[in-house]
């Protein structure tokens, strides 16, 4: 039984009044969405601002309902069968709420409450141990700063000690250090058997933790697939340059531009040459060339670029 089973997963908001005078229908931000997450996967879901990670997630969660297809944890359906599938999950939300009036380990142990787990305080220290939030167990909500409150966050997911862990860009905002430790505890649970979902926007760490990916473009699945397959199945080298002058279109839309530094997919010497002539005949003049091998993110750049037919996963 998978852990997480995506069916044919649509959902629609409403427009509001105002925009539906304005002649606007509703926003489309999940289209037909279909995969599962095996049991024990670190499983990463990637895409762009409002690409329609946190709307998947939120029915997931039950906190939104499709408007149409299903969700079900580890067999349990979110709708049908609410209590049992939110006891299987731990969710890290993307937003930052708390009670403020509250100090961390209260906080921890109100949660718990909610699960039904009346004595979790080894628990609890475990958590605040393996999170770094251990001289902050009796700092009120409030005090705490934003990357501390992130901390919370996950721990408060965990209280319960849930099978799948969904993780919604639990480093936004995060130092190198804890998000290092983060890894580090998450990775942990991993290997103890958890099973994890994960999404964010820095792709080396998708890269370096999820054995499988998943993209989400505009609300639909356009790639899905082990991380290995994702990096060979792309353009293998990228061409690295440093220039002054804009890049025409053709070029730019490949791109990763940061600053003066530029970034082109290349797979072999004749797509080298054909960018260097094409940048020739733009009159961009170029310097500090070198060549790399493609990671994640120039995978996920040239998928987003392309026009993609959504995936149809086989089930
Ligand atoms: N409650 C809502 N009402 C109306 N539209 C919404 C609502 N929540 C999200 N949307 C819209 O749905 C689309 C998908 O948003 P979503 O938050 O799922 O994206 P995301 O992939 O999580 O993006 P990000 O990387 O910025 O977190 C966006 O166009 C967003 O504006
Ligand atoms: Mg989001």
């Amino acid at each position: 039984m998978p852990a997480i089973s995506f069916q044919s997963v649509s959902k629609t908001y409403a427009a509001t009044r105002q925009q539906r005078s304005s002649g606007a229908s509703g926003l489309r931000a999940l289209d037909n969405v279909s995969f599962e997450i095996e049991e024990g996967e670190f499983f990463g879901l990637l895409g762009p601002n409002g690409a329609g990670k946190t709307s998947l997630i939120s029915i997931l969660a039950g906190l939104s309902r499709p408007t149409a297809g299903s969700i079900s944890v580890r067999g349990f359906d979110v709708q049908t069968h609410y209590a049992q599938a939110r006891r299987q999950l731990g969710i890290v939300p993307q937003e930052l709420v708390f009670d403020p009036f509250f100090n961390v380990r209260e906080t921890l142990r109100i949660q718990s409450g909610y699960f039904g787990i009346a004595h979790n305080d080894a628990w609890i220290d475990e958590l605040l141990e393996s999170l770094g939030l251990a001289d902050k167990a009796t700092a009120n909500m409030r005090q705490l700063s934003g990357g501390m409150k992130r901390r919370v966050l996950v721990a408060q997911a965990l209280v319960h000690k849930p099978p799948v862990i969904v993780l919604d860009e639990p480093t936004a905002g995060v130092d190198v250090e804890l998000r290092q430790a983060l890894w580090q505890f998450v990775a942990r649970l991993n290997k103890q058997g958890s099973t994890v979902l994960l999404t964010t926007h820095y792709l080396e760490e998708a890269e370096a933790l999820c054995n499988r990916i998943a993209m989400l473009k505009k609300g639909r699945l356009i790639a899905l697939d082990r991380t290995s397959e994702l990096l060979s199945a792309s353009a293998s080298n990228v061409l690295r340059f440093k220039t002054d002058a804009s890049l025409p279109w053709s070029l730019a839309q490949h791109a990763r531009i940061t600053g003066r530094i530029v970034q082109l997919p290349a797979k072999d010497a004749r797509e080298v040459e054909q960018v260097l002539a094409s940048l020739r005949e733009a009159g961009v003049a170029i310097e500090d060339v070198e060549m790399r091998k493609a990671d994640l993110e120039d995978v996920f750049i040239d998928l987003m670029a392309g026009e993609q037919t959504p995936l149809e996963v086989a089930r």
